[in-house]
């Protein structure tokens, strides 16, 4: 982290806990701080939520998007954003539970969703704006769920069955789900900050690991993975979230605006989403640096016959009535699977 960047933050929130708001000058800045390259679903809808929040407001407020982990990594900036030395985040929704918001995790059980209209019912109806609601006891504003995609395994051997993964140390987000995930397929898990990922798996620290394809390419993991698979067994999505007091002292009408401007970057992000892990993933294939395996019917189904035990392994962590709400929305039956 920037130390510096941290002590600034702390410096300006002792001063005053109240948003920096507009004179006739000066703007109301909010500081959007992420971990992806800008060139991804997340990136490229924070760019477009800054145009149309600067446009919207027409220049009362200009939202300053650092990318790529330049201002805060995974778990520092999450308390930036508690302490309000930062104003708006979209971290993934496995990255909650630390804060106590364990029901998130629930987005992480392998194969919940099929497919992504099955996780918009969730997240773009009634039970993810009941699920965004946890957040306000944590000093925190949920204002959207943003899609990235299904994620892929990767490694430095090939990963068609549940027996390959055996021993392999694989990196994860910090989530309980994942954690169980993984020693279900008894692969060993360790959490890591996404900025540090490319380096742990090019020094070997870890073998392997999971993502959407456009973090896989942006942050060139495939350079250093021989071999990936393309598994669809856990969704990976974000919360666009704010500092609470920060959001609630805004003038109304600039609330408001910021509001619509969120609308527009969600319905944008959720639209490129698919095409950009698409775009992704031929860009991986045609680099040729890593092998590419599609797993058959039968592979599949014996994956995630050994995964599905973590939707019941992990039901008193995240708490059965929200796993079964999403059942509800999505038509899931476990005992099919
Ligand atoms: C990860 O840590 O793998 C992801 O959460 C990164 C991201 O924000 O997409």
């Amino acid at each position: 982290m920037k130390v510096s960047a941290l002590i600034l933050g702390l410096v300006a929130c002792a001063l005053s806990t109240a948003p920096l708001l507009a004179t006739a000058q000066t703007a109301t800045v909010i500081k959007f701080s992420h971990v992806v390259a800008v060139d991804t679903p997340k990136g490229k809808a924070a760019e477009f939520f800054a145009k149309r929040a600067g446009e919207l407001t027409m220049g009362k407020v200009k939202v300053e998007v650092y990318a790529n982990s330049t201002l805060y990594k995974d778990k520092e900036e999450m308390e930036a954003l508690q302490l309000g030395a930062v104003q708006m985040l979209a971290p993934s929704l496995a990255k909650f539970g630390p804060l106590g918001v364990k029901e998130f995790e629930a987005f992480d059980l392998p194969y919940i969703f099929d497919n992504t209209a099955e996780l918009h019912k969730v997240t773009q109806g009634p039970l993810g704006a009941s699920l965004l609601g946890k957040l306000d006891p944590k000093g925190i504003k949920g204002l959207a769920f943003w899609d990235n995609g299904f994620k892929s395994f990767s490694a430095n051997k090939p990963l068609k069955a549940p027996a390959d993964f055996r021993g392999q140390k694989m990196r994860i987000q910090s989530s309980k789900v994942l954690e169980s995930q993984m020693r279900a397929l008894g692969a060993l898990p360790q959490v890591m900050a996404f900025s540090e990922v490319y380096q742990a798996l090019q020094t070997g620290v870890v073998d392997g690991t999971e993502n959407p394809h456009s973090n896989l390419f942006t942050q060139k993991m495939f350079e250093v993975q021989k071999y990936m698979t393309l598994t669809e067994h856990g969704y990976l999505g974000y919360a666009v979230i704010t500092n609470k007091k920060f959001w609630d002292a805004l003038p109304a009408d600039i609330r408001g605006q910021l509001e619509t401007a969120m609308k527009e970057a969600t319905v944008y992000a959720n639209k490129i989403a698919q095409e950009e892990n698409d775009s992704a993933l031929e860009k991986i294939k045609a680099s040729g640096k890593t092998q590419i395996y599609a797993l058959t019917a039968a592979e599949r189904t014996e994956l995630k016959k050994a995964l599905v035990k973590t939707h019941t392994d992990m039901a008193s962590r995240i708490g059965k009535e929200t796993i079964d709400a999403i059942y509800k929305e999505t038509g899931f039956d476990p005992a099919k699977m």
